[in-house]
């Protein structure tokens, strides 16, 4: 029987070009999330899906495709895709780690590094025509090298965060549910600590880890408060890990002092509260959206896909 692939939304030429001839193709290619009843539609029959995070693929649309083997999301992150379903029909869902890593976190470090420095609000001064003479306190930021850096989630983008700021002589304090060996540990001069702990005593803190039920809003009302005043928070893990109420009016009232975010609750929409706040840098979810890292990812997904319908492993599985 030949093999067909709905390939949910838009995906490079040279990532499809990968897939035989004798397989059919579905192409939906935009970049607007497809309704349920019509990703519905258009699965029915087909052996795999290739989908991007705006795809939600829930147990209900995996029980109308019957014939599906393979879910291979264009992203590491997979929380729009229920696994535990997906392994109960018996379909393989993949992910597209490692080849991100170093680029997320390139982009979580120019958070950190431009809600520390006032970047953005520098460009807006300098473009607005209210720049008239060099100012002594102008737009005073705070220093990032030898501060220490609180890293939640130590998994590949977490460690790749800590090996920059070797760069920076930071002292980097992680933490996470699984503790790395001690080789890693002595290599990127990271300590493992307590939530308590990294939060109280950290100058930064940037978030890694997955969203699951345990680490949603993680970053709330409580933890915010146990956070220095002049704390700079970075996600560039899933919104709906950061409380963005709670972090709205912990920038506003000086809680911490500045935020850079690359993720929100609910994407695309960005709470009302942070919108008027210059203390936040905001990113429209692009930590992994370099030229090189998109074609790359899109290539894994692919090969993942093709990997399952030619019945071989997949090449990065979720765990
Ligand atoms: C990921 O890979 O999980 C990103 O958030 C989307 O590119």
């Amino acid at each position: 029987m030949p093999k067909s692939v709905f390939i949910s939304n838009v995906l490079p030429q040279a990532a499809r070009d990968l897939i035989p001839k004798d397989v059919s193709v579905d192409y939906n290619e935009t970049d607007t999330p497809l309704p349920k009843t019509e990703l519905m539609t258009r699965l029915r029959g087909k052996d795999g899906l290739i989908c991007q995070i705006v795809t939600t693929v829930d147990d209900e649309v995996l029980a109308q495709a019957p014939s599906l083997r393979v879910v291979a999301n264009v992203a590491v992150g997979y929380n729009n895709i229920d696994v535990a379903a997906a392994r109960r029909r018996g379909v393989v869902v993949t992910n597209t780690p490692d080849v991100l890593t170093e680029t997320t976190a390139d982009f979580a470090w120019a958070l950190l590094m431009a809600a520390a420095r006032r970047v953005v609000e520098a460009d807006h001064f300098a473009r607005s025509g209210r720049w008239t003479r060099w100012q002594w306190d102008l737009l005073w930021g705070a220093d990032v090298h030898e501060k220490t850096l609180g890293i939640i989630g130590f998994g590949r983008i977490g460690r790749a965060v800590a090996r920059r700021a070797l760069g920076f002589d930071m002292r980097v304090l992680y933490h996470d549910g699984v503790r790395a060996d001690a080789a890693t540990e002595r290599e990127l001069r990271a300590a493992p600590t307590d939530l308590a702990t990294l939060l109280r005593e950290s100058d930064f803190v940037t978030l890694h880890t997955n969203l699951t039920p345990e680490t949603h809003h993680l970053i709330g009302e409580r933890t915010l408060r146990t956070m220095k005043r002049s704390a700079v928070l970075v996600n560039a893990s899933r919104g709906p890990v950061v409380d963005e109420a709670a972090l709205a009016r912990a920038l506003r009232e000086g809680g911490i002092a500045a935020a850079g975010l690359d993720v929100f609750e609910e994407e695309p929409t960005i709470h009302p509260d942070l919108l008027p706040l210059a203390n936040v840098v905001m990113a429209p979810h692009i930590a992994s959206a370099s030229r090189e890292t998109r074609l790359a990812m899109a290539t894994l997904a692919v090969k993942n896909c093709l990997a399952v319908l030619e019945g071989k492993p997949p090449l990065t599985p979720v765990p």
